[in-house]
Formats: C-alpha cells, sequence, structure tokens
C-alpha cells in the first residue's frame, strides 16, 4: 500500500513500507520509481523494516524542482523523520547510489550501513553530459517512451535479454511510464552531481557493494575499485545479471541482503 509524507516545503513523498525490524531505505535509479523494489519488499520484508519511496519527479511523488542529488537526499532524510528512524541501512541502486553518496555526506549520522548497488563514484564526463543533454531532449519532444527504448538495451544484462521477456518488459513498462519532469530533473541532477570518489575512505559504516557480472553502465571493475576504496567493504558479483541486478537475479540479491543485514545485529 502507497503512504505518503509531507516535507517542509510541502513536498509529497509517496512511498511503499513492508516488515518489522532494522530500517532499510531503497533508493532507486533512473528513471525508475519504488516499484524497482518490489522482490526485496515482498522477501527481505519479512527479515527487516523496507522502506522504498519515490524520488522527488518519480512515481506518486511531488514533480517541483529544482533538482540535485542533495535535494532527493534532504528528501529522504524528511522520510526519515516522518517515520521515527534514526539510523537507517540506505540501499541504492545506480543513480540511487549517488543519492546514497549525497545523503553520507550530508546526514552520515543517519546512515547505520551502506548498501552500493550497481553504482559508482565519479561525476559525469564531458561525454556523458553531452549524452545527458540529448536524452533531455529526446524526454521533451518525443517523451519517456522514447527514453525507456534508448535506455533498455544497457538497462538489464544479455542474459536477462535473452532468457527472461518478462524481466525486461516489466522494467521497459516502469521507464516508461517516468514522469518527463522527473526524468529531465534527475539528469540534470545527476549532470552536477559532484565527485563522491574523495567520500569513500570516510565510510565506516558496514558496506556491502553489489553489481551484476554484466552491468555495462556501472561494470564490476568499478565496482572492484569502490570495495578497494572502502575499508572493510563487502563485494558480491551476481552472474547472470546486468544493471538492475536485484531484479534480475532476485533471490541472489536478496539472499547477499539478508546475510549482510544479519551481521549487522
Ligand atoms: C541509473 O540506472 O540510475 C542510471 O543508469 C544512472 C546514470 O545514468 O548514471
Amino acid at each position: 500500500m502507497m503512504m505518503t509524507a509531507t516535507c517542509d516545503d510541502a513536498h509529497t513523498i509517496a512511498f511503499e513500507e513492508r516488515g518489522e525490524g532494522t530500517p532499510v531505505l531503497f533508493i532507486h535509479g533512473f528513471p525508475h520509481d519504488h516499484t524497482l523494489w518490489s522482490p526485496q519488499l515482498r522477501s527481505v520484508g519479512g527479515h527487516a523494516r523496507c522502506i522504498a519511496p519515490d524520488l522527488r519527479g518519480f512515481g506518486e511523488s511531488g514533480r517541483e524542482g529544482p533538482w540535485t542529488m542533495d535535494r532527493y537526499a534532504d528528501d529522504l532524510v524528511c522520510l526519515l523523520d516522518h517515520l521515527e528512524i534514526e539510523r537507517a541501512v540506505v540501499c541504492g541502486l545506480s543513480m540511487g547510489g549517488y543519492v546514497a553518496f549525497s545523503l553520507w555526506r550530508r546526514y552520515s549520522d543517519r546512515v547505520r550501513a551502506l548498501v552500493l548497488c550497481d553504482t559508482k563514484p565519479g561525476a559525469d564526463s564531458d561525454e556523458a553530459r553531452a549524452n545527458r543533454r540529448e536524452l533531455i531532449e529526446v524526454a521533451r519532444n518525443e517523451g519517456a517512451a522514447a527514453v525507456a527504448a534508448r535506455q533498455m538495451e544497457n538497462m538489464v544484462g544479455r542474459t536477462t535479454h535473452e532468457r527472461r521477456p518478462e524481466v525486461v518488459e516489466s522494467v521497459r513498462r516502469m521507464l516508461e511510464r517516468a514522469p518527463v519532469e522527473g526524468i529531465v530533473g534527475a539528469l540534470e541532477a545527476m549532470m552536477a552531481r559532484p565527485d563522491s570518489t574523495p567520500d569513500l575512505s570516510t565510510i565506516d559504516v558496514p558496506t556491502l557493494i553489489v553489481v551484476g557480472e554484466e552491468d555495462a553502465l556501472t561494470p564490476p571493475d568499478g565496482a572492484r575499485s569502490m570495495h578497494e576504496a572502502i575499508e572493510g567493504s563487502r563485494l558480491e558479483v551476481l552472474a547472470g545479471a546486468g544493471h538492475a541486478s536485484n531484479v534480475e537475479r532476485p533471490a541472489a540479491f536478496d539472499h547477499v541482503l539478508i546475510d549482510f543485514l544479519a551481521s549487522l545485529d
């Protein structure tokens, strides 16, 4: 069931919550919504208090700009306040990981542990920014379906494209329903995001890094570098999964996450 919280600036945050115990805040990527985490709400929800919000501009959350990673992080801390949660395990996939880095920089005392999935710490290159400017034009002129058509090739891995058509279709439907304001806002926020690499050595909470072996957008080599930079972190490479590893290999992903959560007790 969807619920809502209202922030100081009258912004509405929609979220789904399932389960009891250690709070886990699940942050979706681009251009997703909270349903990215449906498999985890179902299974990890039996072990922990799972909270999956729609980021500003996506799903049923409010759509007011301006858009920055810090603002997404502020929204999520407002949600934690609303739920009276002091510290949560923060689990972000791809752009959700960029938000997790911002959350760590601004509110490290609210972070019990980090789960960094299919993400990377670096800022955009000039080439990446140029691609994002082009995608903004595609979103404005042709809509979300055209953006989805461009993103789908690398959104899931080769094995999923070949063998799991139902997963491909469900991810495509999620991308196609993203609001254009949210797509454009997130692209602007990603273009402007800072380099989080210097922050990695400051991370002193338990950290799990998960990456799909076939992830072409944020490949395993980058995850290995993050693992080396974050002292004591754990790295899991999921075979047969690409960028959306949590929906491509949900049982393997959940197993790793539940095991990590148990290690926090
Ligand atoms: C995502 O899945 O969130 C995006 O691929 C991230 C990005 O474009 O940098």
